[in-house]
């Protein structure tokens, strides 16, 4: 490896080299009992093999805290290993710094295992960056020699094994990719979970490629309509899986019949004793029911499964508060109840007032994005070029400011133009009276749920007034990218819709 190095991936590598070097120099070269012979505790320094071989046992004895991405390009591999817990998280980083120094005084790692042995071999051929996040590392590798690249894929799907099953996997050989072989599909591994958790919808290879691997049960979470051109069914047939589709377009459609299903779907694979793959287009359809699986299933704490789900790519604050719901109602003993502003408690003012603030800020940047796109020159700019940039940065502008402020945010309205913009089931009740002062809800949980009205100024009317008086453009625009919309024939003044909060009690 040329200049940076360090990264999860390869000090996971190195540790496991270290180990079997230790071994070399006092016993037979025997995989099983390097991973599993306890950290050497006399001269146990850092810097010393004994120390970084402790780490990586630590590690893997960890693994259930753990938590990798591998995104695979290309031309490389992206991976983000983290921990929730600041122990381990402290150790990740560690453990990667300390394997750069390895990397660089040219110790190899693992040499029993031809994947890490290769690899060392051909460091020259590897570009790598490591960059520390607050929770572990985030490692992009890269090579242009297709040999090394298909080592680097492998070996980043050998790490996700440690990740999934710790010293279990440390002991065996990591399989290897050949040149020419499908780049295997982006996922998460879950520290202690067998399911693969994928980023994107896999193709026939990829799903050839994971029954391989070992996984004999597909579940899709995207609607047929969504990938016509393939026959998932098909490909999971061919390779010999079970397979499950439980449509669903986004959080609109999210419905208790469908997270019943998506646990079951994950049960029977446990009972069974087989790994599923779950998928949609992107990870954020999968999270709800794996949570309320970890939860209800599972006893598995609340917030683990909610960070697992987002993890997984359920960053959608709407999707996160119908999964809370669900798992509050199917626990029993949830109820929401108004709460009027003259008989709040000093802290449950506290609460409004952070649902408050994160209201502002959304508004703030929203109005700003909308700003700046408006004055650009037409075509991209204009209203009708801002529409796209509506369409693009809503949704994102919503993720950043529920995850700043701790909370779940969005907008709704009785006339929708984005269907995906429906009210949490909590909201559902108190907007049917159509409130235009703020209304306020407490569950038994802690938790309070805030409704907020929405008043169109003169400002919004070129995209949600009268459509006779809009710019032609804007109402082609609005045609092509919300053919459902129904957010037109407002006046200056009218009730828009509602910022909804959600500030979770646990
Ligand atoms: C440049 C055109 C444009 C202007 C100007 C505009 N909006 Fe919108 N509005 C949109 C688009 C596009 C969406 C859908 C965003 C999405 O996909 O989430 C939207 C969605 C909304 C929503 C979410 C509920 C729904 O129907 O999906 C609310 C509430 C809203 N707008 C209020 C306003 C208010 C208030 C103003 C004035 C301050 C305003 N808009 C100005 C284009 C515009």
């Amino acid at each position: 490896m040329k200049r940076t190095l360090g990264g999860i991936g390869m000090l996971l590598a190195v540790a496991g080299l270290a180990a079997s070097v230790s071994l070399a120099s006092c016993g037979p070269n025997k995989p099983d009992a390097a991973m599993q012979e306890p950290g050497v505790t006399e001269a146990a320094r850092p810097g010393t093999l004994a120390y970084d071989r402790g780490m990586w046992q630590q590690l893997l004895s960890d693994h259930t805290k753990i938590r990798r991405s591998v995104k695979f390009t290309e031309t490389g591999v992206e991976a983000i290993t983290e921990s929730d817990d600041p122990e381990v998280a402290a150790r990740i980083i560690e453990h990667a710094k300390a394997m750069q120094e390895r990397v660089r005084a040219g110790a190899r790692v693992r040499v029993w295992d031809p994947v890490f042995a290769e690899l060392f071999k051909r460091h020259e051929a590897v570009t790598l960056e490591v960059t520390p996040t607050d929770k572990g590392v985030t490692i992009v590798e890269r090579s242009d020699d297709p040999e090394t690249l298909a080592l680097l894929r492998s070996h980043a799907l050998g790490v996700n094994d440690f990740v999934r099953s710790g010293h279990a996997a440390g002991r065996r050989e990591t399989p290897r990719l050949k040149v020419g072989d499908p780049v295997p599909v982006s996922e998460v591994a879950i520290g202690g979970v067998s399911h693969r958790f994928l980023m994107t919808q896999p193709d026939g290879g990829q799903v050839a490629m994971l029954k391989t691997a070992g996984v004999s049960a597909l579940v899709n979470f995207r609607k047929p309509a969504e990938h016509v051109d393939y026959d998932e069914a098909g490909a999971a047939k061919g390779a010999g899986m079970e397979y499950r589709n439980l449509p669903y377009a986004g959080p609109q459609e999210l419905n208790d019949e469908l997270l019943d299903r998506a646990r079951a779907a994950i049960g029977d694979a446990d009972r069974n004793g087989r790994s599923a793959a779950l998928h949609c287009r992107t990870g954020n359809r999968v999270g709800p029911g794996w949570a309320g699986y970890r939860v209800l299933d599972q006893g598995v704490p609340l917030a683990q499964a909610l960070a697992e789900a987002r993890a997984i790519g359920t960053h959608d604050p709407l999707m996160e508060s119908k999964t809370r719901d669900y798992i509050r109602r199917r626990s029993g003993g949830s109820e929401w109840s108004a709460l009027s502003p003259e008989s709040m408690s000093a802290a449950q003012r506290a609460t409004y007032e952070r649902g408050v603030e994160a209201r502002d800020a959304m508004f703030q940047r929203l109005f700003a994005a909308l700003g700046e796109a408006m004055a650009k020159p037409a075509p991209e700019g204009g209203a009708a070029g801002a529409i796209g940039v509506c369409k693009e940065q809503a949704p994102k502008i919503a993720q950043r400011i529920a995850k700043e402020n701790g909370v779940m945010i969005g907008r709704t309205s009785a006339k929708l133009r984005n269907p995906m913009n429906g009210a949490p089931t909590w909201a559902a009740g108190v907007l049917a009276s159509t409130p235009t002062e703020a209304r306020v809800l407490t569950n038994t949980d802690g938790s309070m749920g805030v409704v907020l009205p929405i008043k169109l100024s003169g400002a919004c009317l070129a995209c949600h007034g009268d459509p006779a008086s809009m710019d032609p453009a804007v109402t082609a625009a609005l045609r092509e990218k919300y053919p459902k919309d129904q957010a037109t024939g407002f006046k200056e003044g009218d009730l828009r819709g509602w910022f909804w909060v959600e500030m979770p009690g646990q």
